[in-house]
């Protein structure tokens, strides 16, 4: 008897799950970029962590956003681009509270170090450019330096700074949290500052580069804020054709509780909060398509992931890496793979070091963290065809919960590729294993050869990751038989699974 029932309907596609939904995110954040990515902020003493690169490189990551974050909104660019020694030191005015080592920002780290990261780590940019303290025209400059062909200053100062072709770079960020650190503005202030950058910026895409550029403004969680800001972009003069092309949302959870000293109460807390994402992601569909009718606009998550209380500006926002998070986060990239159709993009927060990251450094060794397991368990997906999957599984109240929430204590997602069918499943139950019996509609069984990868089945969901025990956390094989035409498997408690059929 099956604890969960999972329908996978091949035939009912949703949308192409775009390769950019497991992006990621890094900011000049505690030892996110120096230490993180880069080996030192000392000018002397530079060079990329090859180790680093290398485990993204094989994680293919899509996007990597930078340089922030609120970091993004007192950026000036030009400080961390020609000669090194020749850049200026200066304060980092929102993370300055950080590891008593980096108050200070080397610019070390600069523009086209950064897009040759992204070459080396075969990835696609995507800039933030500052809005809070910034101006129209440094935006369009920072773009006219990256991505113009001809014969202008800016474009020759790229040249000499060793990079005769432009970079074409696609994704522009036009702010950040510009209700918070951004500037404190109210939808409607956003939203004219939005169209004025958004003026300069795109005009010049028009009429300088051969590419098309893909712009960004930054949303919130609530969908009144949308609903102002979109009603306030529509008051453009050029209409549907006034550039925005996606429109961001930040979700960080677990807020509340240390992971190694929470309890299992705590864990299913956890997990509602991730699925939260679903009605972060519905609501801000819902403030497009009731604004924006005319025009096709992105949803992106280019913020999330869990923040615990251990994560301070003091200690740089750094965290255990625990099974539990990458439970989490493979229920939240289930929720992606469902709302493909509105979802373009996502960047896990962060890259290094910082609140959920994939790799950790600590001097000479760099190692995946749990979550990087899951992304990779995920990768299959990318690019495929979502396609609708149903999951009857029982659900647990939470404990002293004003808001009566559940948590459903198993989860799933598949996509179509060809002849491929894909399956994820989790079991969200951190305290025991469940049967899932999984029908594929259409597909005889009998006749597919299957292949699964399971994670985390000995490991405690509190159980961090370090550089002894990373290897431990990789997958291994799942059991299942098919069984009167579905496949059926037990899940061990707080596990992953990844089931391809073809
Ligand atoms: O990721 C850390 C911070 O969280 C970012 O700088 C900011 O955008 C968000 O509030």
């Amino acid at each position: 008897m099956a604890n969960a029932r999972i329908t996978v309907h091949t035939a009912a596609d949703i949308d192409r799950i775009e390769p950019e939904v497991h992006g990621h995110f890094s900011e000049h954040l505690g030892r996110c970029v120096y230490e993180g990515l880069w080996t030192s902020d000392s000018a002397d003493e530079v060079g990329f962590r090859e180790d680093v690169v290398s485990l993204l490189a094989d994680l293919e990551i899509p996007v990597l956003r930078w340089p922030g974050g609120c970091f993004a909104d007192d950026y000036h660019w030009e400080d961390g681009v020609g000669p090194q020694e020749e850049r200026p030191r200066r304060r980092n005015l929102f993370w300055a509270q950080g590891p008593e080592e980096l108050p200070e920002e080397s610019n070390a780290f600069g523009t086209d170090e950064f897009l040759e990261l992204c070459e080396r780590v075969g990835t696609e940019p995507y800039l933030a450019a500052n809005v809070g303290s910034g101006s129209p025209q440094e935006a369009a400059n920072w773009i006219e330096y990256c991505n113009y062909a001809g014969d202008t200053e800016l474009a020759d100062r790229r040249r000499e700074n060793g990079h005769e072709e432009p970079y074409g770079v696609k994704y522009w960020g036009l702010g950040n949290e510009n209700w918070g650190c951004g500037g404190q503005m109210s939808p409607e202030q956003y939203a004219r500052e939005y169209r004025r950058y958004a003026t300069y910026v795109g005009t010049q895409s028009n009429l300088m580069f051969d590419h098309d550029l893909e712009l960004i403004a930054c949303g919130f969680e609530g969908h009144k804020w949308n609903r102002r800001f979109l009603e306030e972009i529509n008051q453009s003069r050029w209409g549907a054709e006034f550039p925005l092309d996606h429109l961001t949302l930040h979700h960080y959870y677990g807020r509340t509780m240390n992971i190694p000293e929470a309890d299992e109460d705590q864990y299913d807390q956890l997990l509602v909060e991730a699925l939260e994402m679903e009605r972060h992601i519905e609501r801000m569909a819902g403030a497009i398509n009731a604004v924006a009718t005319t025009r096709d606009i992105g949803v992106i998550i280019d913020e999330w992931g869990t923040w615990h209380p251990e994560a301070t500006a003091d200690n740089g926002l750094e965290q255990p890496g625990t099974v539990l998070d990458a439970l989490s986060a493979a229920a939240v990239l289930d929720i992606f793979n469902h709302y493909s159709d509105v979802v373009t993009m996502s960047n896990i927060a962060q890259t290094v070091n910082v609140l959920q990251c994939l790799i950790e450094t600590d001097e000479d060794d760099a190692w995946a963290r749990p979550t990087y397991r899951v992304f990779d368990l995920y990768a299959p997906h990318k690019g495929s065809e979502a396609v609708q999957t149903s999951v009857e599984a029982p659900t647990r109240e939470l404990v002293d919960d004003s808001e009566d929430r559940e948590l459903p204590l198993v989860g799933a997602s598949a996509s179509v590729n060809g002849d491929e069918t894909y399956v994820t499943v989790t079991n969200l139950d951190c305290r025991e294993a469940q049967t899932i019996d999984v029908t594929l509609e259409g597909l005889d069984l009998e006749s597919k050869s299957i292949e699964t990868e399971l994670l985390f089945a000995d490991q405690d969901p509190d159980l961090e990751v370090d550089a002894d025990n990373a290897d431990e956390f990789a997958a291994e094989e799942l059991d299942v038989s098919v069984d009167s035409g579905s496949l059926v498997a037990e899940l061990p408690a707080s596990t992953v699974a990844g089931i391809s059929i073809q």
